[in-house]
């Protein structure tokens, strides 16, 4: 068993395959973290007692006998709100008297085989129980009979592990749930440096980095969903760690709403880690007998760089986020008609795409905005998912015959959450978007946000989606969400409710989403909100891949893709060659590869030089597809680093292939371009796909290769393929 308990020292050990995590029941059944780090292969580890100093001004509990001990010093594994624990705690109800102290204290644990599903909520999963192992304590506040069961699952063959809550009212009065973080993780030290995802529309996921400072420093979402903004991931890792070296902890949320993480240094130093949904928009009331479920957090750890916590994340979300036969198969390579036409396209001009796609061996078509309702610019038409059957010069049905006898799929835009202020909907439902009374509603690109807290709201939709769908063979949607909540009201809810309205859109949303997947499983669906907006685990567990930016610049999309890597696999990270300016077509496609690869223009305007790239470009996304899809990632050079250069090399899990690419960004001063390989196997040969030319795998990676420098102008790049060869 990889989580033991050991009841004599009555402390819990749960192992990952590198890593340990380890806490106590400690006197009147407080539970105390011990440890979170390299696996400690030795189940005998009472000696990582804690063993604080004990401050003035820190409170003491009358019946502990160590008086040493102080909720206000200790490492604690779910911590709550003003019981002598004066950091920022994991857990806050606020109680039928009115205050919101809160104390959940041990009562009992479960451990076993295989891992739960968290009702409502996406979470990760385990196709057979042996991969993984599930401990369960219920804590107590003896004072106001709220439970809390902190759920733990351990994965036996990755260095990754989940923490979720579940919150049962075992009282016989009403209380608020006013926090409840999903994971609290209390660190000895502090001697660590915090990495982030910021950014904004059309330039997500920067990687940010700073060393912890004593308080709190924190990244969060108010948006209504995990936004361009703060992705929610966090790594804390050692101070100076880099890609090879250093300890990494990983931590992401599987939500897709507001989300907070915290990083608070107290005053000994010590570091706490909270992740968890932001509790500034959030209150749950919970009647006696009623649960609340927390969102998942996956916490990843590496004693080997901060590149081995990605090639975790990714091999854990390869396996056990994706879900359906799209995790395994082969995904569509596709064309999208968004930058080239916008939404004024006829079904003629988007057959001629289809017949171009299909002439470069292009797999899908997707028709982007525009084919329904009164929809030709954004002000008008979402909430009528009527198709526009005179813009398509026919029913779907017979325009989408015509694509597919050209032997190619097809895919449908659909923005599920929205509704435009002049569409027939809004007309017929004027409170059927999230609005709060006498207070005028925000408009964002014209549009408001549907209530998907509401049954109907999201009864109704789906219904329409179902009719369109139902119609015909359709492969693929592509689902957008291009606003943020503001006024957040629900005209359905009472007053004592409207705390909930964030978390109960977020719960619409995953509702929909589930029928969607359940009603059509072979369906393709790629997220998108304005490109990268809610780039999560959350919404990876309904749609295998996420439109990564909007922005299309090879260039721009490095330092996107390079942030986007820290937690998220290639295979979820939709990347096209679009028409921009910046760089041919070469380099469009280097860079596009890296993703769920497809094409964003006008086939039609291709030259018949562009249309020998495509081709070539069609043939290199079928070679490369398994190497990227389901290899391990090797950043060798981060645009974030390095403004002049990129440089990142997929390995292949038997170690036998790799591909490496190379981009100029801006004209370097080095006459020649000096590449060192990884996570190769040293004892193999591999030979150069371009030069045949055979290196051994020590070769490459230690005195690594000189690349001539024959094209040094900006945006120039190269891919190279190395296969290992039988002695
Ligand atoms: C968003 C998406 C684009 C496109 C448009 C359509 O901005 O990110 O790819 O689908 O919406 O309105």
């Amino acid at each position: 068993m990889s989580i033991v308990f050991d009841s004599e020292k009555k402390i819990f050990k749960l192992d990952t395959a590198t890593s340990s995590y380890i806490f106590q029941i400690y006197e009147q059944d407080y539970l105390v973290h011990l440890y979170y780090g390299s696996k400690i292969p030795d189940n005998n580890v009472a000696g990582l007692k804690y063993r604080g100093g004990f401050p003035s001004f820190s409170p003491n509990n009358i019946n502990v006998q160590d008086w040493m001990f102080s909720a206000d010093v200790t490492p604690l594994e779910y911590s709550g709100e003003g019981t002598g624990d004066f950091r920022t705690a994991a857990f806050a109800v606020r109680n039928a008297d009115g205050n919101n102290s809160t104390d959940v204290r041990y009562k009992s644990h479960k451990i076993y085989k295989g891992k739960p599903a968290i009702d409502g909520l996406p979470s990760l999963y385990v196709e057979n129980d042996d991969e993984a192992t599930t401990l369960e304590v219920l804590t107590e506040d003896s004072v106001t009979g709220v439970q809390a069961v902190l759920y733990y699952t351990v994965f036996e063959n990755l260095g990754a592990m989940t923490r979720s809550v579940k919150v049962i009212n075992a009282s016989d009065k009403t209380v608020e749930i006013e926090r409840v973080m999903s994971t609290c993780v209390d660190y000895h030290t502090h001697d660590y440096e915090m990495l982030t995802l910021y950014g904004r529309w059309a330039k997500e996921r920067s990687l940010e980095r700073r060393p912890l400072a004593h308080g709190r420093q924190m990244i969060s979402s108010k948006r209504g969903s995990s936004s361009h903004h703060h992705n929610p991931f966090a790594a804390i890792v050692d101070k100076g760690a880099t890609e090879d070296y250093g300890c990494a902890y990983g931590y992401n949320l599987v939500y897709s709403g507001n989300h907070l993480f915290e990083a608070e240094v107290n005053q000994f130093a010590g570091t706490r880690v909270i992740m968890g949904i932001n509790p500034d928009s959030f209150g749950w009331k919970l009647e006696p007998g009623a649960e609340f479920n927390s969102p998942e957090a996956v916490m990843v750890y590496s004693d080997k760089g901060i590149g081995e916590m990605s090639r975790i994340f990714h091999r854990l979300y390869n396996k056990h986020l994706i879900r359906g036969k799209w995790r395994d198969i082969k995904r569509p390579l596709l064309i999208n008609n968004w930058e080239a036409t916008g939404m004024e396209f006829t079904g003629d001009q988007l057959v001629t795409f289809a017949e171009r796609a299909k002439e470069l061996g292009i797999d899908m078509l997707v028709m982007d905005d525009g084919w329904f309702g009164d929809r030709n610019s954004d002000r008008s038409g979402l909430g009528d998912w009527q198709v526009n059957e005179e813009k398509l010069g026919g029913t779907l049905a017979e325009f989408v015959n015509k694509i597919k006898a050209l032997g190619i799929k097809f895919g449908i835009w659909y923005e599920p959450e929205m509704i435009s202020r002049d569409s027939n909907l809004y007309r017929a439902h004027p409170d059927w978007c999230i609005h709060v009374p006498n207070r005028e509603k925000s408009i964002a690109r014209h549009q408001y946000v549907l209530d998907y807290s509401r049954e109907d709201v999201r009864d109704y939709i789906f219904g329409e989606m179902k009719k369109v769908l139902s119609t015909c063979k359709i492969d693929y949607v592509k689902w957008d969400f291009n606003r943020n909540l503001t006024e957040v009201g629900s005209a359905a809810l009472p007053a004592d409710r409207q705390k909930e309205v964030f978390h109960r859109f977020v719960l619409g949303t995953y509702d929909v989403m589930n029928r969607l997947t359940k009603e059509f499983p072979d369906l393709l669906i790629e997220n998108c909100s304005g490109g990268g907006g809610r780039f999560d685990p959350g919404m990876l567990y309904f749609s295998p891949q996420i439109w990564t930016s909007d922005n299309t610049d090879p260039i721009e999309r490095l330092t996107i893709q390079f942030g986007t890597s820290m937690c998220y696999p290639a295979s979820t990270m939709g990347a096209h060659v679009s028409a921009c300016r910046r760089t041919g077509y070469d380099t469009k496609g280097n860079v596009a590869l890296w993703g769920t690869f497809g094409y964003e223009l006008d086939p039609n305007k291709f030259t018949d030089a562009d249309k020998r790239i495509v081709k070539r470009q069609v043939k290199e996304y079928h070679k490369y597809y398994d190497v990227i899809h389901f290899g391990d990632l090797y950043r060798l050079i981060s645009p974030f680093d390095n403004p002049k250069r990129a440089a990142w090399e997929f390995v292949s899990e038997d170690k036998n292939e790799a591909l490496l690419t190379v981009v100029t960004i801006t004209r370097p001063e080095d006459s020649a371009i000096f590449i060192k390989l990884k996570g190769l196997d040293p004892d193999k040969y591999y030979m150069d796909d371009e030069t045949d030319e055979v290196y051994s795998g020590a070769l490459l990676m230690n005195a690594g290769l000189c690349f001539p420098n024959e094209d040094i102008s900006d945006g120039a790049s190269f891919v190279r393929y190395f296969k290992v060869i039988e002695n």
